[in-house]
């Protein structure tokens, strides 16, 4: 299973926006399997001039053990933690790819707890090091707290009646259950209806996980640091998978590349980019996948 871990989602895309150039330092902060990142260092030709970065100990093992990348710089911590550091050393890269969210390995492990198809204990950390867990959100949040919770970050229109029957049916053991006491708490019209493709617990599992990580929160924070990361005339490419996420990234670039005459910024991509028919073919998991693109405005470019 390991070598099938995972296919890089956009690959041709992140390749035309980063335009890797050899000798140039590349700042992978979610370098997962390491899909994206072989294909960047075939480019620059310097693994010793790349940082790796991710909060996943399965990844960061997988990572140390590529020959591709030997040589790279492998850090196992939230990108936050990370990028702080970073930037606390003045350091600085040409090229800075974060490609969000889960991996397959994640989603196809069932101990990991990420699965609505896979039995697994509630746990969904990417790093298992951290404390907070699924099964603390599901067995002891209050109900209020886990509507907000199910609203603002799975935008479910069932949020009250879900979290009334996760309270109502407490302790939950796993997935599964939880997944069946969120199935039985929405209409039947979405278990049923044209929607019914979709697990009605989707959203909801989507929502825990993103509280889990703090996935919102550390993105929000990042961005900024990411912008002093990059050298002028470097470029950065953001994937996304969740419209929070895209919203946050769009509002970013959207700042920093605005019409003042000082804008650090220059958007690559007006809209965002999304995966081809061809690459849905054989990765059915880029649907959701939203690519943006900026680069670093050097002076001397703001002066002509
Ligand atoms: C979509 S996968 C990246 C796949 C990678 N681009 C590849 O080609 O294999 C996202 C990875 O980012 C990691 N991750 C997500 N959020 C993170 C964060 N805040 N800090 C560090 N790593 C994070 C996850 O553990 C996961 O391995």
């Amino acid at each position: 299973m390991e070598d099938e871990k995972h296919i890089p989602v956009l690959l041709d895309e992140v390749l035309r926006y980063l335009d890797p150039q050899a000798g140039e330092t590349y700042l992978d902060l979610t370098a997962g399997y390491g899909g994206h990142a072989a294909k960047v260092l075939e480019r620059t030709l310097e693994a010793s001039r790349a940082t790796l970065i991710d909060r996943d100990q399965n990844a960061i093992d997988y990572l140390s053990r590529q020959k591709t990348l030997q040589g790279a710089e492998i850090i196992q911590k939230d990108f936050l933690s990370a990028s702080r550091e970073l930037e606390g050393q003045k350091r600085q890269y040409n090229l800075i790819l974060a490609d969000l969210g889960v991996s397959s390995p994640h989603l196809d492990n069932a101990s990991r707890g990420f699965s609505i198809r896979y039995n697994g204990p509630l746990d969904m950390r990417m790093d298992s090091r951290q404390e907070l867990t699924a099964d603390q959100i599901v067995n002891n949040y209050e109900e209020a707290e886990l509507v907000k919770l199910l609203r603002e970050y799975g935008e479910e229109p069932y949020s009250r009646a879900i979290a009334a029957s996760i309270v109502a049916n407490r302790p939950i053991a796993d997935t599964h259950e939880l997944a069946d006491i969120i199935a039985h708490a929405v209409p039947r019209r979405r278990t049923h209806g044209p929607a019914s493709k979709v697990h009605p617990a989707t959203r909801s599992f989507q929502a825990i996980r993103l509280a889990v990580n703090d996935e919102l929160g550390l993105l929000q924070a990042a961005l900024p640091l990411w912008l002093s990361l990059l050298v002028p005339g470097g470029r950065i490419v953001v994937i996304s998978f969740h419209s929070l996420e895209d919203r946050i990234v769009k509002q970013f670039f959207h700042e920093y590349s605005g019409d003042r005459y000082d804008a650090p910024l220059k958007r690559l991509t007006k809209r965002p980019v999304q995966a081809s028919e061809k690459e849905l073919a054989y990765n059915p998991r880029a649907r959701s996948a939203k690519l943006r693109a900026a680069a670093k405005i050097k002076t001397t470019e703001r002066e002509s």
